[in-house]
């Protein structure tokens, strides 16, 4: 079956990142002059994907605002001599894809987020990208993850191999070399104690699941952290029914924490048009400096 569907999760209360999350979503976080959310937004789309499910929560609202048309501001834009560029920026927003609302009302943990996705996806296949992980690349990894789904038949997982003090913070894979830059994966384990490895490869951000993980959701307790972890109903769909893991091509920025979200920042305004040569030229002034 085609995937057409998306789900991005963005009801986490993002407190590694307090104060900047207190009133605003980290998902909304800017990353030069677009927020982290527009880029995931921009992926799914850039992957085929024709219909977007974002999960909200309170304080959240601003996002809706974010894509929909701001008549206002478009009005004063418009026919304004050197505004055209900004103009064009803010109508794109609002027609980048069919994108729908659901509230997630209590944080009880992404496996729960997901489970709100259900009369969305109904039947049929999705992406799932997580609302505070950017991925930048030229080839979106929605889309690899879509052609993996495509090629063995299987909810597939975007994964990476990360240090050992990451690997703790995340999730561990147990792999069976496939092809290339693909791997089966048997099963999986979130948030390992030191010893409880299945490999170094974790999840990063990026997931195809296929709609028999609602029903694992549905008896899927509380585990690391208290919450309903995403990871401990896709282990038992590996378990059961293999899942892919494809080693993805991209850099990840964790907008989720400080450091990810300097490093967006820095490494996105180097590469950018209109400010990129100006920002190297101060950044050597300034490492002088340091
Ligand atoms: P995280 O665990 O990174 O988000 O979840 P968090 O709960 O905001 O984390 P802290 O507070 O900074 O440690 C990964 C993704 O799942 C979403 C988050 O918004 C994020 O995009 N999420 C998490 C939900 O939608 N609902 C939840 O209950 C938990």
């Amino acid at each position: 079956m085609k995937v057409r569907k998306a789900v991005i999760p963005a009801a986490g209360l993002g407190t590694r990142v307090l104060p900047a999350t207190k009133a605003m979503p980290k998902e909304m976080l800017p990353i030069v002059d677009k927020p982290a959310i527009q880029y995931i937004v921009e992926e799914a789309v850039r992957a085929g994907i024709e219909e977007i499910l974002i999960i909200t929560g309170r304080n959240k609202a601003i996002m809706e605002d974010h894509f929909d048309h701001a008549y206002e501001l478009e009005a004063k834009l418009t026919g304004k001599p050197g505004k055209e560029k900004a103009l064009e920026a803010c109508l794109g927003i609002a027609d980048l894809a069919d994108i729908f609302f659901v509230r997630q009302k209590e944080t009880l943990g992404l496996g729960h987020a997901i489970s709100k996705a259900r009369p969305f996806t109904a039947d049929e296949p999705f992406v799932v990208l997580y609302g505070d992980d950017v991925i930048m690349g030229e080839d979106p990894v929605a889309g690899q993850l879509i052609r993996a789904y495509e090629e063995f038949g299987k909810a597939a997982v975007g994964i990476k191999e990360v240090s050992a003090e990451d690997i703790q913070k995340y999730s561990s894979m147990k792999v069976e070399h496939l092809r290339d830059n693909c791997y089966n994966i048997t099963d999986m384990i979130e948030k390992p104690a030191p010893g409880q490895e299945f490999s170094m490869f974790s999840i990063l951000g990026r997931c195809l699941l296929t709609p028999d993980i609602y029903e694992i959701l549905e008896h899927t307790a509380p585990g690391a952290g208290g919450e309903i972890q995403l990871t401990d109903a896709m282990a038992e769909l590996a378990r059961k029914n293999g899942m892919t893991g494809v080693d993805f091509t991209g850099i990840r920025y964790d907008m989720g924490s400080k450091l990810g979200v300097m490093k967006a920042q820095v490494e996105t305004a180097l590469k950018h048009e209109e400010i990129g040569a100006a920002f190297q030229a101060y950044l050597k002034e300034l490492a002088k400096t340091l």
